[in-house]
């Protein structure tokens, strides 16, 4: 990593764009489904170079009500719109780093996903959805853009919409799991439609929106639930899904995943807490971001009828896919502040005797391997497998389009600045992930407790639950150090 560092900032840099919808990468790119039939197939070579490439126009930071500079609004409706992203122009590895970062905040959609214009000009909207604000006054999950003089949009669904977190001081960390409620504010948003729009129109874009998730060749598809739910629980349902996770496509209305920490990615063989995604070289992260944000809406699972949502209207450019990968590997935690302390060292040398680096290896503080869920088999001889099993909730790695049938063991850096935790964000805290009751039946999840609020426990991962509270205390002091 810190050679990738230097050479982008000591060297001439040459510019080396992987072909990013190369047939034999892509078709090499996943593992297979956990059952096997119904894996993905993706759109081909020819078909994906006929979607048209995005355009980047230079957008603008978004503020709290009251938070912008003097006389922002009125400055935006005169600014000419701007090309922002010009490959042509860029020459050293930083110039492309920063042209990633660009790509990385720009909106991929200028239409109302989880908040309108009128919401984040309205106070109560913070009072009541939690958005978090940065410390200049910022809303960094969003941007205006300017595609016509005069004309503000609002613009969302880039990778900074659930990929940035606001730390309680105010500080912005771009990668790390992001803490904007999407989904709490995507339930409100419904709620304050409903005011205006017929109910049953709403519901009936809801239901439409939650078939994509559906895996009809399961015959106990836990997703085909919302389809007898009404608009009241699939609000609900929405309002469960505390922030740093989210249901994003492929993923799951009812079982959603937890947003990891792009902080370090450079160092995973696996993307995706099944690990569907191989990461083979930086060319598999353009194919990742590409498929995630756009590509995903065209694929087939086999002989499966998938309600999908057809070719997508536009995508990231190679040299796009190109520079925002270099930016996600430039990224960079922010300064700890937890010290090792004694506290830390007798933590240090627990997580050595209860032999957490079996699995949580240092340096990365990840094996990099896969653990088979409860009710999978592996093929043998599968690479990278763990002969270990931890028991954790098999669910998503089951009954999801992303669902391998494994879970990757994730790296614990960092751990200090994000939350909640576990593959479906179910422990608010550490605390909570090493407090032995989270197995208990009655027990109610710190974090994400369910669609229906009635999942009760967070099985699996016997790891640390049965040391004494003070040297649960010191596990924690390190584990924040890392
Ligand atoms: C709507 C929210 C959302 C947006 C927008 C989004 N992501 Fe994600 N991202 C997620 C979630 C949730 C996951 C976890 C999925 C899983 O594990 O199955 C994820 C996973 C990832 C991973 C896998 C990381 C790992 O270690 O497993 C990468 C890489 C990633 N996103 C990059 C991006 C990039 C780059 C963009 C923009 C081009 C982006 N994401 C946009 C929510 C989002
Ligand atoms: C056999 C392998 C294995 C061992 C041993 C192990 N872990 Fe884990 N750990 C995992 C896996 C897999 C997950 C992901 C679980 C999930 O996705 O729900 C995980 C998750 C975690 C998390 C949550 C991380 C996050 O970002 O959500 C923490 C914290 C953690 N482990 C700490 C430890 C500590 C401390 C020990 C030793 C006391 C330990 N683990 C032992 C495999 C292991």
């Amino acid at each position: 990593m810190k050679t990738l560092a230097r050479f982008l900032v000591f060297s001439a840099f040459a510019a080396d764009i992987p072909r990013v919808w190369e047939r034999s990468a892509v078709e090499t790119l996943e593992l297979p489904l956990a059952v096997r039939e119904f894996s993905p197939s993706h759109i081909d070579e020819t078909a994906y170079y006929s979607i048209p490439e995005r355009v980047i126009y230079k957008s603008y930071p978004i503020y709290a009500p009251g938070r912008g500079p003097e006389g922002y609004a009125e400055r935006l409706r005169t600014v000419e719109p701007e090309v922002a992203f010009d490959p042509s122009r860029l020459t050293t590895g930083e110039q492309w780093v920063a042209a990633g970062e660009i790509v990385f905040n720009a909106p991929t959609s200028l239409h109302p996903v989880f908040f309108t214009a009128d919401d984040l000009g309205d106070p109560d909207f913070f009072r009541r959805s939690g958005m978090p604000v940065a410390r200049d006054g910022s809303v960094p999950f969003a941007r205006w853009v300017v595609r016509r003089k005069g004309l503000v949009e609002l613009g969302s669904m880039g990778c900074n919409t659930c990929h940035t977190r606001v730390l309680k001081d105010g500080t912005v960390v771009p990668g790390a799991q992001g803490n904007n409620p999407n989904d709490r504010e995507g339930a409100l948003l419904l709620r304050n439609s409903a005011k205006v729009v017929a109910p049953e129109k709403i519901l009936a874009q809801v239901l439409s929106f939650a078939r994509q998730f559906e895996m009809p060749w399961l015959p106990d598809d836990l997703n085909r639930l919302t389809r007898s739910m009404n608009l009241e629980q699939l609000i609900a349902a929405g309002e469960a899904i505390p922030p740093g996770v989210t249901a994003r496509a492929n993923t799951s209305m009812l079982l959603p995943p937890q947003i990891p920490d792009l902080i370090g990615v450079r160092d995973r063989r696996y993307l995706d807490h099944t690990g569907l995604v191989r990461h083979r070289s930086i060319g598999d992260l353009m194919r990742y971001s590409s498929l995630a944000q756009d590509v995903f809406s065209s694929d087939r699972y086999g002989a499966a009828d998938v309600e999908k949502l057809s070719v997508p209207s536009s995508r990231y450019s190679d040299a796009q896919l190109y520079a925002l990968s270099l930016y996600l590997y430039s990224l960079r935690p922010p300064v700890n502040p937890n010290a090792f302390d004694s506290s830390a060292r007798r933590g240090s040398l627990l997580f050595a005797r209860e032999r957490c680096g079996e699995c949580h290896t240092p340096p990365l503080y990840t094996n990099n391997q896969l653990i088979a869920a409860d009710g999978f088999s592996p093929q043998p001889g599968t690479p990278d497998v763990s002969p270990v099993r931890i028991g954790v909730d098999p669910r998503y790695a089951l009954q999801t389009h992303k669902g391998t049938g494994y879970y990757k063991v994730p790296s614990l850096k960092g751990v200090w600045y994000r939350g909640p935790f576990g593959h479906n964000g179910s422990a608010a805290t550490l605390e909570d992930w090493f407090d032995p009751a989270r197995l208990h039946p009655e027990y109610v999840p710190t974090g994400f407790k369910g669609y229906d609020g009635k999942t009760r426990s967070i099985p699996g991962h016997p790891f640390g639950l049965r040391l004494p509270p003070s040297s649960r205390k010191d596990l924690i002091a390190f584990l924040k150090t890392l």
